[in-house]
C-alpha cells in the first residue's frame, strides 16, 4: 500500500470533515464570480468538491495519486482518474487543488507542476489552491494524535523541521481472526513561500488571503490566472 493509500484508509479518523467543508464552501464562493463551464480537481480525494460543483452544472474531472481515493470518488459516480497533472491532455476553465495538495509537491518539482497546470488551463483560466503557512505547519500540523474505531487503531506523529513536515501514520487493522495487521507510512509535506506564487511569469496573481482554519493565518488561499 502506498503512503497516500494508507492516508485514504484513515482520513475519516483525522477529524477534518468540518475544515474540509469550510474549504469547499470557500472555493465555491471564489469560483461563483467567474463563468466556469468545466473544472479539474487535482488531488480530488474522495470527490467532495466535485459533488458540489456538479450541482452548479459544471463539468468536473478529478485526478489523484491515490488509487483508493479515485475508487471512492468513482463510487460516487464522479469522473475521477488515477493520473498526474503531467498526463492531463484536456483544457479547463478552472483547476483547483484543495486542502494542502500543493504542499505534497516537492519544491524541486513545483515549477514543473505549475507549468503542467498552466498547460491544462484555457486562456485566462484560473488555478485556485491553498497551502499551509509556516505558522500552520509549526503550530497546527506539528504534533501527535491517536484515534480509533471498531477495527482500526491509528496514531499520527507529525514533526515540522527544515521547512518539511513528516507525518508518520501507524494503523493497526483488526483481521477477521482477531489478529492485527500493522501498516505504517510517512507522508512528507513541504512549505512553499507565498512570494514564489507572486513572481510567476505565466500567471497573474488575482488573490492571496490568509485563512484562519484551526488557528490564525495557518493557511493561505491563492487564486492565479493564466496569462
Ligand atoms: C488532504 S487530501 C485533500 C483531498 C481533497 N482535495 C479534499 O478537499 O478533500 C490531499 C489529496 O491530494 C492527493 N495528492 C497528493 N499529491 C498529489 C499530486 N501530486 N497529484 C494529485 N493528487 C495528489 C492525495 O492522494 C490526497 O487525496
Amino acid at each position: 500500500m502506498t503512503a497516500l493509500d494508507l492516508y485514504s484508509k484513515v482520513e475519516h479518523l483525522l477529524g477534518i470533515e468540518e475544515s474540509t467543508a469550510y474549504l469547499h464552501t470557500l472555493y465555491t464562493e471564489v469560483l461563483y464570480n467567474y463563468e466556469i463551464k468545466n473544472l479539474l480537481d487535482v488531488g480530488c480525494g474522495t470527490g467532495g468538491l466535485m459533488q458540489t460543483f456538479k450541482k452548479f452544472d459544471i463539468n468536473c474531472d478529478g485526478i489523484d495519486l491515490s488509487s483508493l481515493m479515485v475508487e471512492k470518488a468513482k463510487a460516487k459516480g464522479l469522473n475521477a482518474e488515477y493520473k498526474s497533472i503531467g498526463e492531463v491532455d484536456k483544457q479547463y476553465d478552472a483547476i483547483v487543488s484543495v486542502f494542502d495538495v500543493l504542499n505534497f509537491v516537492h519544491p524541486d518539482e513545483l515549477i514543473d507542476f505549475l507549468n503542467c497546470v498552466h498547460k491544462a488551463l484555457n486562456d485566462k483560466g484560473l488555478f485556485v489552491f491553498d497551502v499551509n503557512t509556516l505558522y500552520g505547519f509549526s503550530n497546527v500540523a506539528d504534533g501527535v494524535m491517536s484515534a480509533e474505531e471498531e477495527n482500526l487503531f491509528l496514531t499520527v506523529d507529525a514533526q515540522f523541521k527544515d521547512n518539511q513536515l513528516d507525518t508518520k501514520f501507524t494503523a493497526f487493522m483488526k483481521n477477521e481472526d482477531k489478529t492485527y495487521t500493522k501498516e505504517q507510512s510517512v507522508i512528507t509535506q513541504y512549505f512553499h513561500s507565498l512570494q514564489l506564487f507572486k513572481k510567476l511569469k505565466n500567471f497573474k496573481l488575482i488573490k492571496s488571503v490568509y485563512l484562519d482554519m484551526y488557528d490564525v493565518k495557518d493557511k493561505a488561499l491563492i487564486v492565479l490566472q493564466k496569462v
